[in-house]
């Protein structure tokens, strides 16, 4: 069959890792047929002629099958989104920040207009986290999910347990290797993982959380002393998301600095990558492990995005009521 005509819209460290992946494998059945770029006069790894300059030209294009959304700014992210989802488009996007302010418009929006919305590269970079919840465990109850969702902090943290390493040095060194957002507060203030695990909570337990009503405390108060201190304790300083069902059955969803020892799956969980341990009601423990920043992993969370439409796939929120709306202060409670 012919490939699938991409529309890429953004071209930075993700969009640039996507069109590597596809480069090294042409036989995939996946053409970048249009790249949108917005600043026209910074250097490219590509020939100038190879970009639009106007993303609104790509939604206009009927030829394109998916549009991949990888911009950096979430207003404009959202704007674009919602136009190519209300012309009944397949979407992929990588936008947490973008995903966890709109999500409950942009889900009863496709359900209006038949346009579908996926975005595993959203949470986690590599991991399969999203389709894990939605699909794989969309009937059975989760007790928790719990996770390591932020590359950036996660290696700070880890170059600050070496011996001499300092916060500002690691910090560079994550924003060098293409891990930290282009503002860090997002990173090392946890404000990233927050919004991916707003994005969990939806697929894991069907509550659509409004960001800023879930407590997000990050790293920049710890200091070497205090990792040493966790150390000399046999633990480490993690930036760890918790969502959990209580009793009851309100979830609640908190990301903090956390002390983790080496009974945990996520001890080991070092550098830029992510972990996630989902607590299920019959399944009992998993455990998901991998690259949770870069061009790379990060495009090939999108690459299979793109599979997985290609295969008709799209989310169910199983666990959602028909019309998703922001849970009230009764349903959701968050506590410390
Ligand atoms: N800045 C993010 C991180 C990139 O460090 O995890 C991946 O979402």
């Amino acid at each position: 069959s012919a490939p699938l005509r991409i529309g890429l819209i953004g071209f930075g460290c993700v969009g640039q890792g996507l069109y590597d992946i596809l480069q090294q494998q042409p036989e995939a059945g996946f053409e970048i047929a249009r790249i949108a770029v917005k600043n026209p006069t910074k250097a490219r790894t590509l020939p100038l002629n190879r970009f639009d300059f106007r993303a609104d030209d790509l939604l206009q294009d009927a030829s394109l099958d998916v549009l991949v959304e990888v911009i950096d700014d979430a207003d404009e992210a959202f704007r674009l989104v919602r136009e190519a989802l209300c012309q009944g488009r397949r979407v992929v996007t990588a936008n947490k920040a973008m995903l966890a302010r709109h999500l409950p418009e942009l889900v009863q929006l496709q359900q209006q207009t038949g346009g579908t919305l996926l975005y595993e590269a959203a949470v986690c970079g590599s991991i399969p986290v999203i389709r894990t919840l939605d699909a794989y465990f969309g009937a059975e109850p989760l007790r928790s999910v719990t996770g390591i969702l932020n590359g950036s902090s996660n290696y700070v943290l880890t170059r600050m347990g070496e011996a001499g390493a300092d916060y500002a040095p690691a910090l560079a060194e994550a924003q060098q290797k293409g891990f930290a957002e282009t503002d860090p507060t997002l990173d090392m203030g946890a404000f990233d993982p927050r919004s991916k695990a707003v994005l969990l909570a939806a697929h894991a337990y069907g509550a659509f959380l409004n960001p800023d009503e879930v407590l997000n405390l990050g790293i920049e108060g710890i200091s070497a002393v205090d990792i040493a201190f966790a150390a000399s304790q046999g633990q480490k300083i993690k930036v760890i998301a918790g969502l959990q069902r209580l009793p009851d059955g309100r979830v609640t969803v908190l990301v903090t600095p956390q002390l983790v020892g080496p009974e945990s799956p996520l001890y080991s969980v070092d550098d830029e990558f992510n972990g996630v341990v989902i607590e299920a009601d019959f399944a009992g423990e998993q455990f998901l492990r991998g690259r949770g920043a870069g061009g790379h992993p990060t495009g090939s969370a999108v690459l299979a995005d793109l599979a997985a439409l290609r295969q008709g796939f799209a989310y169910q929120y199983p666990k959602a009521a028909e019309a998703p709306e922001y849970a009230s202060d009764l349903e959701v409670e968050i506590y410390l």
